[in-house]
């Protein structure tokens, strides 16, 4: 592809679309939800087809942050009041044990991710306290991956000793971008010197993997600031990278996003160039891409898992494991057990008070028709692996003619290759994976939703 061509086609093809963390996507699970009933007989099943052999996977979200980014379009709630951990921890280990209580056997805990908002703005003591919580009523799986998020201002060396000691091996650091200019437009000031403290202590802690958040996209960033950016990421060789395009979702997320003008923003062709940039000072420096916005050393497991197509992608985005069964705890947390989707209050204190009444606080959910399940396997395999098959018979659409009239366009214009039996998207054509997808999202297809709900595909 040539620039020119490159540009055109980065103007035809960058248009709102889902990010592809589920299938159906949230805004098109079902209206009417799902019954708490429905819901937990579909943990059951999964939990008996999988708990004995793979064992199963906890999402915890911790919401609390003590300032706001005004870029962030994750569920956070902003405090300086510590006072509110403990009552958060009890009532996630209230919700746990709602969960163990309709299992018929030890559930045995093959990956924890903690999520945020920040899981350090919890004191070490809390953090132990809620893991010891959990493993009350569970074993660990012999295979197991315990990970987390930290915000690189409020990580002490005591909470990552503390969470080693319970058997975390994986963080990943919020880093964003280094330029002054920028963090003083995202209201996050943060310096290279405090990201290079406290990587280097995980290191020395004895930490596997270890990540940084990157977003390019961001206000006032220029190709001279993105360069700076990934010269400071690079120098301390993190294992994986995300390299996120910045997300601006001020429909969704209100006057917060609002700490910069729109003007500030790069925009399409400059803001794919950042991205375009980015990804070759990271193959310069030896990592590989992974997936649509990840980036590893060869010697990272989320590289060996993409080389053995064993790479997954959920709500936390892409993983180099899967289990059946995922359960979220913890405000606005989403779980999955392969059959359904289920969703908890978005509120804080919504969420609390449901637990307090003894209930499971899902509001919203969603259970997978046997067309959704083949679509989902569909999209995972594009995202992961960008190609999939039809051949098998679990994986034949009746659709499968309307899908590929949909990608006549994508395939004149050389983003993807068509077979009989096979889709197989150019390794050039990469960035344009969403837009592939679409293709196969049915309940898109149907709905044709009105107004904004989805960021820019590129
Ligand atoms: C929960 S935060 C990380 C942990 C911690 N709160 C911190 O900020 O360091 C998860 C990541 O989501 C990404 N993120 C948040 N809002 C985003 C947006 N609007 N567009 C793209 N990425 C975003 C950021 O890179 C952020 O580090
Ligand atoms: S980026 Fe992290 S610290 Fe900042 S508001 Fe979002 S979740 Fe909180």
């Amino acid at each position: 592809m040539t620039s020119k061509s490159n540009t055109s086609l980065i103007q035809k093809y960058n248009i709102p679309g889902p990010r592809y963390t589920s299938y159906p996507t949230v805004p098109f699970w079902y209206k009417e939800g799902i019954s708490i009933d429905d819901w937990t007989k579909s943990v059951q099943r999964a939990f008996s087809e999988s708990n004995e052999q793979e064992g199963i996977s906890l999402y915890i979200h911790m919401p609390y942050c003590e300032s706001l980014c005004t870029f962030c379009a994750c569920h956070k709630h902003i405090t300086k009041r510590h006072s509110v951990e403990d009552e958060y921890i009890d009532t996630v280990l209230k919700e746990w044990k709602l969960y163990v209580d309709v299992l018929d056997d030890t559930p045995s805990i093959r990956e924890i991710h903690l999520g945020g908002g920040t899981p350090t703005f919890f004191s070490s003591a809390n953090l132990k306290r809620m893991i010891d919580g959990i493993f009350e009523d569970a074993s660990r799986h012999d295979i197991y991956d315990f990970s987390f998020e930290a915000h690189p201002n409020d990580t002490t060396e005591e909470q990552l000793q503390t969470l080693f000691d319970l058997g975390f091996r994986r963080t990943s650091f919020g880093i964003q971008d280094y330029d002054p200019k920028v963090q003083q437009a995202i209201n996050r000031i943060q310096k290279y010197e405090t990201v290079e403290r406290i990587h280097t202590l995980s290191r020395k802690i004895g930490y596997e993997s270890i990540s940084h958040d990157i977003i390019f996209g961001l206000p006032h960033q220029t190709k001279e600031s993105i360069i700076q950016t990934i010269a400071n990421t690079v120098k301390l060789r993190p294992d994986r990278i995300a390299y996120y395009s910045y997300a601006h979702v001020p429909w969704i997320k209100g006057v917060g996003q609002r700490g910069f003008d729109e003007n500030d923003l790069p925009k399409d062709e400059y803001k794919r160039e950042l991205y375009e940039l980015g990804k070759q000072l990271f193959f310069e420096a030896g990592y590989v891409e992974i997936g649509m916005d990840h980036f590893a050393l060869p010697t990272d497991k989320m590289h060996k898992a993409m080389v053995d197509k064993r790479l997954h992608r959920n709500f936390m985005g892409y993983t180099a494991g899967k289990t059946k069964l995922m359960i979220g705890l913890g405000m606005s947390s989403i779980s999955d057990s392969w059959y359904a989707f289920a969703q908890n209050e978005k509120r804080v204190e919504d969420y609390i008070a449901r637990v307090n009444e003894g209930k499971l606080p899902v509001f919203r959910g969603h259970v997978l028709s046997g067309e959704d399940l083949v679509v989902r396997q569909h999209i995972l395999n594009l995202m992961c692996n960008l190609e999939t098959s039809w051949i098998k018979e679990e994986m034949k659409l009746e659709n499968v003619d309307e899908i590929l009239d949909r990608l006549s366009e994508m395939k004149d214009d050389g983003l993807v290759e068509i077979y009989e039996d096979k889709l197989v998207v150019k390794e050039s054509a990469r960035m344009f994976v969403r837009n592939v997808c679409m293709a196969f999202d049915l309940r898109l297809a149907e709905a044709k939703p009105e107004g904004r709900i989805f960021s820019m595909t590129i």
